[in-house]
């Protein structure tokens, strides 16, 4: 289903039961602002701060990585001296610009402010930024150029808890004794949020993504965030807004945001009739955390993007860089082996849809206008059936690393149709058969 502009409701088509509704769902007037979104499918999160530094260990505890200074509740004397200690030298915003870009990504989240309130941009509303550092860099300025000379779009993530600003509150109950409450008042804080955002948003070009995150305080009311919402609407417009910005007391139906963002999971039907983006660690933490050695494999995180792509939703992998400025050797490592991937099969996530299947165990799949692209779960050769698919494909072929395609046999199978797959696979993290067609073919649900 097509709507006026031209892009498939790719959320809409993820159960079976919405897809009946199809011809009669009448889909949602859709903004041109989601359009090259709903096409990425496919973007970079970084995680980076002051707790970089800390790589996860305060004095040989090992528990956290970007929630260090709440979780060992360091005095915030001793956090803020970590300013003097930012000096990245190794930061080189077009290497993780190029690695995103070959991973197949077409956009990139940078913390610009985590809950520890140190801004990655030159701030004229506080002194606790980039430039009050050895390094004197703005990380803003920085990536949003390299991002934009290769073509990738900008988003930045901004917490509004911030355990840092004198006037945040509540206050960690922790601190209450050594850094009481007194005199701090919430407005004002709100004030500096403001002002912190319209920097954000207002020195770096066009900003694509805004995504917010620590919003779940009492403090931060659904009232706040519609104002908040409204003044960046009103001058900047084509900004994309996460479901995060909203605050307490949201009335049923009038929740902000453009996007849904479930957190470490790939919800099971998709969310139909949203937008929405899985926000997904390589490990097990978003910062850099030097001990933690879970890290998924290449085929896992290939498999968590095609998982995504197939409910119709995108997927934000996350990347901690260490302090120095470089991406973890095992993000690297991922990320080269998922561009290797993509190079070969990156047009059956881009641009694409959900799948139009019934639940199989053979394969996920994703859509396009002409093609119904198949990533095969395990490897059985001979018959592939095609469930429930009424329209014969002009050609089906096997991709291999190589990017050489093998034709596959069509064959009439149990009143539709399946394709013949040879004895061994192509040597790929995740075999894709695309079957095309002279037009959107018919798949009963
Ligand atoms: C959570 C965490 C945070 C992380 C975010 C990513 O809200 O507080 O550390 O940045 O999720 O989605």
């Amino acid at each position: 289903m097509t709507s006026r502009r031209g892009f498939v409701a790719s959320a809409v088509l993820a159960t079976p039961a919405a897809r009946r509704l199809l011809p009669t769902i009448r889909v949602a007037a859709s903004h041109d602002r989601m359009q090259w979104w709903r096409e990425a499918r496919f973007g970079m999160f970084l995680h980076w701060g002051l707790y970089s530094i800390l790589a996860g260990d305060w004095h040989g505890d090992e528990h956290s990585a970007e929630w260090i200074r709440n979780n060992d509740k360091i005095p915030i004397d001793e956090y803020d001296a970590l300013l003097t200690r930012w000096n990245p030298t190794d930061f080189d915003p077009d290497a993780w610009a190029a690695m995103a870009q070959r991973a197949g990504m077409k956009y990139v989240v940078l913390t610009t402010k985590h809950h520890e309130g140190f801004c990655l941009f030159d701030s004229a509303v506080t002194s606790f930024d980039v430039m009050h550092t050895p390094a004197s860099r703005d990380i803003c300025r920085e990536l949003s150029r390299a991002l934009r000379k290769r073509g990738l779009r900008v988003g930045w993530y901004h917490s509004i808890m911030d355990w840092h600003h004198p006037d945040y509150l509540p206050r960690r109950d922790w601190e209450v004794a050594t850094r009481p409450a007194d005199g701090a008042d919430f407005s004002r804080y709100v004030q500096y949020l403001h002002a912190s955002v319209d920097e954000i948003l207002s020195n770096y070009g066009p900003i694509d993504v805004l995504w917010f995150d620590g919003q779940w305080e009492p403090t931060w009311t659904h009232h706040l965030a519609v104002s908040l919402y409204h003044e960046i609407r009103a001058r900047h417009p084509d900004v994309i807004i996460n479901n995060r910005i909203d605050g307490a007391g949201a009335p049923k139906g009038e929740e902000l945001g453009d996007f849904g963002t479930p957190e470490q999971t790939v919800p099971a039907m998709g969310l139909p009739g949203k937008d929405w983006e899985s926000c997904i660690t390589m490990n097990d933490d978003w910062g850099y955390k030097a001990s933690d050695h879970n890290w998924k494999s290449a085929r896992q995180l290939v498999d968590i993007l095609v998982e995504t792509a197939s409910k119709g939703g995108n997927l934000l992998l996350n990347v901690g860089p260490m302090a120095n400025g470089l991406f973890p050797p095992e993000a690297v490592d991922r990320l080269d082996e998922i561009a290797r991937w993509m190079k070969v099969h990156g047009d059956a996530i881009h641009a694409t849809t959900a799948s139009r299947f019934p639940a199989t165990d053979r394969f996920r799949s994703t859509t396009t206008s002409r093609a119904l692209h198949l990533f095969l779960t395990d490897w059985q050769p001979g018959v592939l059936p095609l469930p429930g698919l009424r329209t014969r494909p002009k050609s089906a072929s096997l991709r291999g690393l190589s990017g050489a395609a093998a034709r596959l046999a069509v064959v009439d199978h149990d009143g539709g149709f399946a394709v013949v797959l040879p004895p061994s696979p192509p040597p790929t993290l995740r075999p894709v058969v695309t079957l095309r067609f002279g037009g959107l073919p018919v798949v009963q649900a």
